[in-house]
């Protein structure tokens, strides 16, 4: 290992979504003082790290991630005061809050572009990206934007064409411009300044764009940008910086993370996730291929080995519930959702938690189009219901993927509305929170909650599992996926059965031992480890080998 150790290499990472984590006011919306009155439970789970989704102005077309002022708090989820206190309390408590960096784009509201839009010759209009109508006056090109439809917005007013990769609220700045970057790095100094533990940088992979050349992720200057930024801002500060890179391959997750090159400390990549879309349309869900996910994982495992660091998650604000995803939410429920937390928190890197999935919370079917709120899901319902998909086709793959599912109310106990809110919340809850619930959680010694928190403690308390090495075995295997992690003093084997069937596998003899330690299982543990094992539904255990 030639790695130099980093806080954030045996740190835990709990990301909240604000306005669906806990409303301290009764107005239906999450808040920052509800974050503050949760912190001790956190705490109790063991993080050290809150990853905090936008909660700056914005007009809330999509949640925030339309920022219309980037040194002040929407009135929605309180104050500066508010923001404040959150990093102070957060602080005694040894957890540092890092929050999400949305740069690649504004709202359409924040002051910059306000005055871009007002003139061609405006000091602000080249923060924006504007071209000309072409010949037939219509949009300059063809590219879409990722909420459905064209990625190109008419202003009247100076009768060009801007152009928005989210929502035509949401348009894109032009970081050729050195006045954005200078902006950008003042604004993220004001934060480091505030005392934050670092960033997650939003669709970040999309600033170095170019778009003449149709070029949107992974453009010629992207990682002269990236190296800019870390100078002028975060660089030689004690931070955590993570990066959100749809198309990184481990060799661009190098690129980003490898500290001598001084850019991120890791990236989020998705390729585990986007392995039931297909073709990439997460509109068109297919079933789970298990030696693809294997394959994916070991993949990431093994070539970010020595350069560069993973990040590890299964879940955020943007996917479904990973329990329904690649587990069982019905009879199985619970040893599924803990093998798929042991199966990620035993790997190399620095674990994600999204709220709510420490207690197993399930993606929801609401019955109707207009119970859903994300942006991404009501375009898209419109636009493929327009082109021919029937609604109940499209409810049926909303139920599986949309963004939504990720962003019920975080359900604490079984009073109305989870206990999130005394009034009627933003979004409906799901109505398993009379036996989902934190409260519950905590009362069963056995819960999946309980399951994380051993996970966490695990990783504070074994080097092995931050820093080991890390070799799959059963390459092959349909159902079980397996690894070892080893250093020199300690070797763990972690066994996983991705399905409802028990499953019997042979060992290797370097894997037997007529005694083991195990730390941690979802079944009975195990204390020996014969020539074959079988392994229950969703049974997952890890155990240290004799040396
Ligand atoms: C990625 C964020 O995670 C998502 O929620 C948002 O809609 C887009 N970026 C645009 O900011």
């Amino acid at each position: 290992m030639n790695i130099t150790p980093k806080w954030w290499h045996d740190a835990v990472v709990y990301q909240i979504y604000p306005r669906s984590y806990c409303d301290s006011n009764n107005d239906g919306m999450g808040d920052l003082r509800g974050i503050i009155s949760k912190l001790d439970y956190l705490k109790t789970l063991g993080v050290n790290v809150i990853w905090l989704s936008p909660v700056y102005q914005s007009p809330m077309d999509d949640n925030g991630y339309d920022i219309s002022d980037y040194q002040d708090i929407a009135p929605m989820f309180g104050t500066m005061a508010d923001m404040d206190e959150l990093l102070a309390e957060a602080k005694q408590r040894d957890i540092r809050i890092i929050m999400d960096l949305v740069v690649n784009h504004t709202s359409d509201e924040h002051p910059w572009f306000k005055e871009a839009r007002k003139s061609k010759d405006n000091p602000y209009r080249d923060y924006y990206i504007w071209r000309q109508p072409n010949e037939d006056g219509g949009v300059p090109d063809e590219m879409g934007s990722v909420f459905g439809g064209t990625a190109w917005e008419f202003d009247e007013q100076t009768g060009e064409y801007f152009l928005h990769i989210f929502s035509k609220r949401q348009p894109d700045l032009n970081w050729e411009n050195p006045k954005v970057q200078e902006e950008v790095h003042k604004m993220m100094n004001w934060w480091i300044d505030k005392g934050i533990g670092g960033f997650r940088l939003d669709v970040i992979d999309l600033i170095g764009k170019e778009i003449d050349k149709k070029i949107t992720g992974n453009g010629p200057r992207l990682h002269t940008l990236i190296q800019e930024m870390n100078r002028a801002t975060f660089g030689d500060k004690d931070v955590l910086t993570v990066g959100e890179t749809w198309d990184a391959t481990p060799e661009i997750a190098k690129l980003y993370s490898n500290p001598a090159r001084d850019e991120f400390s890791m990236v989020f990549q998705f390729e585990h996730i986007s392995l039931t879309w297909q073709h990439g349309d997460k509109w068109s869900p297919i079933p789970l291929d298990l030696p693809a996910l294997k394959r994916v994982l070991t993949k990431w495992q093994v070539e970010l080995a020595d350069e560069g660091w993973n990040s590890l998650f299964w879940n955020n604000h943007d996917l479904p519930r990973i329990v329904s995803k690649y587990g069982c939410e019905g009879e199985y429920r619970v040893p599924s959702a803990k093998m798929l937390a042991t199966t990620l928190h035993m790997m190399k890197g620095t674990p994600y938690v999204f709220q709510g999935e420490e207690i197993g919370m399930t993606n929801v079917a609401f019955p109707s189009i207009d119970d859903y709120r994300d942006i991404e899901t009501l375009n898209f319902y419109k636009v493929r219901t327009e082109n021919g998909v029937s609604p109940e086709d499209q409810l049926a793959a909303i139920h599986v993927n949309s963004r939504d599912n990720a962003r019920t109310p975080m359900q604490w106990d079984d009073s109305a509305n989870g206990g999130f809110s005394d009034a009627q919340p933003w979004i409906n809850v799901n109505p398993n929170y009379t036996h989902i619930n934190v409260a519950q959680a905590l009362d069963d010694p056995n819960s999946i909650f309980y399951h994380y928190q051993h996970l966490i403690a695990l990783r504070k308390a074994m080097p092995v599992i931050v820093y080991g090495s890390f070799e799959p075995v059963f390459e092959d295997h349909p159902a079980v996926f397996g690894y070892v992690r080893a250093n020199d003093d300690v070797r763990v084997l972690v066994l996983s059965n991705f399905t409802r069937e028990s499953v019997t596998v042979d060992l290797p003899e370097s894997l037997q031992a007529e005694q083991v330690e195990c730390l941690i299982s979802n079944y009975t543990a195990p204390s020996t480890l014969a020539q074959t094992v079988t392994l229950q539904p969703y049974e997952s255990f890890a155990v240290v080998l004799p040396a």
